[in-house]
């Protein structure tokens, strides 16, 4: 993670809390609920108009908005930033915040979002072969290439440090969208040919060396099997294997991500970060099949060496094991974020886990300007619950406080220890009440005393310290935070408690509640 040092502290920044990243806007963490458009509802303000205030009623605090290379700069050093200015102009009239999606050099894999300039000089900005055919997508390995991709991304943050450096509309930006080689587990082209046969990069090989025993399985595998070797070509010192051509790629697209992001970060010190395409977990695919060169749980370790100037490596989560790649993009230190997941049901209930038990920065389901009635969906409530939270959230991140969690019939429950308790959360299976999914948060908020935030659960706590042996529950309270401040309502007790034996969530819908507890013998 770079620090901010040209807004000497006042443009959104990344700061370290405790094992957590929290992201600073207006000089306090801020926790992104957040939302991501279709690729081509912010190309146009007027078919933007109705969408904002949609945004709004889904109690979005941040949308993720595309701005592409192709239409700030449509020639050759004509940059045009009106379409940028009103996005700025109409997320401040909505309180909104911003994070800008750069669709540079790659989307999807491919270059469609390049300027038709770059598009037709294939001689000037060379592209990448893949099988035995030449796609439209850019070669990483020509510098041409990213010397252009950079010069319109700086171009880009400094003007929106011009246009926003005293309001922080915009508080992160994504560099490129879902960059990788697909159809091919290589580029096969002659600049990366050579790339290929010649030898790994010294600056990458001091990496593994420095980050041997923390490396992930499969890459520290690999380099193990030539011994951990410190020279030679990839095959030689990974295997010559497809997995190899995925390093290969990673390393490429690592490096001329970061010239670009490098470039941006010097006109305007914003925090920045990529996403990737997950990999189909399934034996018959390979790199290729996936975004191969993507930032991927697997090649981490190669994005880590080769773009110190992205602070984040994000995964989209479309798949549904939403728990495993949580864990696999929180290692060495990498931040949680998520841009893109699924806008549905389950996708309003794993904000919960992932902003709970990991820490995110925020998370941001994809789709959501086209949402139906929007203020009734499942997303638009879990928002307003974790709106209310959210400050309690980002005073106990990384301070082993706080659990999120996930039940359903086939994981009942959980254990968490927190506060000095061992709390067992499980599905709300009490007299009648049978349900079939939990979900929520949990924060030892002070002495013997939890917030809990969610539905379809109940918790039953162990004490962690010498004293009584069993656990009572003093009493709970349902109630709301106002503007910070909690506002108790009912006083939960008899069949709400199942006569003090649990503290129980309904799942007739999500609540907060307060609960405290005290030992006796
Ligand atoms: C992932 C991409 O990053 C998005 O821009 C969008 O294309 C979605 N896939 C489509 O489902």
């Amino acid at each position: 993670m770079t620090t901010n040092t040209n807004h000497g502290g006042d443009a959104p920044y990344l700061r370290r809390q405790g094992t957590a990243t929290q992201l600073v806007v207006d000089g306090a963490p801020f926790l992104i609920l957040g939302g991501e458009l279709h690729n081509s509802s912010s190309s146009d303000l007027d078919y933007m108009q109705p969408i904002w205030e949609r945004m709004t009623a889904l109690n979005l605090n941040t949308l993720l908005a595309p701005v592409s290379w192709e239409l700030i700069e449509p020639e050759e050093g004509h940059f045009d930033f009106k379409l940028v200015d009103g996005l700025l102009r109409d997320a401040r009239s909505h309180g909104l915040r911003l994070i800008l999606l750069w669709f540079g050099s790659w989307k999807n894999g491919m270059s469609s979002y390049v300027p038709v300039w770059v598009k037709r000089d294939t001689t000037r900005f060379p592209r990448a072969r893949l099988g035995d055919k030449t796609a439209e997508v850019l070669s990483t390995l020509a510098e041409a290439n990213w010397q252009a991709d950079a010069h319109a991304f700086a171009a880009l943050m400094a003007y929106l440090r011009r246009a926003d450096a005293d309001h922080h509309t915009v508080i992160m930006v994504q560099v490129e969208n879902e960059v990788g080689v697909l159809g091919d587990s290589r580029d096969r082209s002659a600049l990366a040919e050579r790339a290929f046969a010649g030898p790994v990069p010294q600056n990458l090989i001091e990496h593994l060396v420095e980050h041997h025993a923390a490396l992930g399985q499969e890459i520290r595998a690999a380099w193990e099997g030539s011994g951990a070797s410190q020279s030679g070509a990839w095959a030689e010192l990974f295997g010559a294997t497809t997995a190899t051509d995925e390093l290969f790629m990673a390393w490429h697209y690592a490096r001329y991500v970061d010239q670009v992001a490098a470039a941006g970060k010097a006109a305007y010190d914003l925090p920045l970060f990529v996403n990737a395409w997950l990999s189909h977990q399934r034996p018959e695919h390979g790199p290729g099949d996936w975004p191969s060169g993507g930032p991927l749980p697997h090649v981490l370790d190669l994005w880590l060496a080769g773009a110190p100037h992205i602070d984040i490596l994000t995964p989209d989560i479309y798949e549904p094991n939403f728990e495993e790649w949580c864990q696999r993009y929180t290692r060495r230190g990498n931040p949680l974020f998520i841009p893109e997941m699924r806008p549905t049901e389950d996708g309003a209930r794993n904000v919960f886990y992932a902003i709970g038990q990991h820490d995110a920065i925020g998370t941001s389901p994809f789709a959501v300007d086209s949402l139906p009635d929007p203020s009734t969906t499942p997303l638009a409530r879990s928002y307003a619950f974790l709106q209310q939270v959210a400050p309690l959230v980002v005073a106990h991140q990384g301070q082993g406080a706080m659990a999120g969690f996930l039940l359903d019939l086939a994981h009942p429950k959980v254990t968490h220890q927190l506060g000095g308790y061992e709390l067992e959360i499980a599905l709300d299976q009490i007299f009648i009440f049978k349900a079939e999914i939990g979900y929520g948060l949990i924060i030892a908020t002070g002495p013997d005393t939890f917030i809990g935030v969610g539905s379809g659960f109940k918790v039953t706590c162990r004490p962690l310290t010498p004293g009584p042996a069993i656990v009572g529950i003093a009493a709970v309270d349902e109630g709301i935070f106002r503007d910070g401040a909690w506002v108790p309502g009912r006083r939960l007790n008899g069949d709400e408690n199942a006569q003090g034996i649990a503290w129980r969530f309904s799942d007739r819908g999500i609540s907060i509640q307060q609960c405290s507890v005290y030992r006796y013998e």
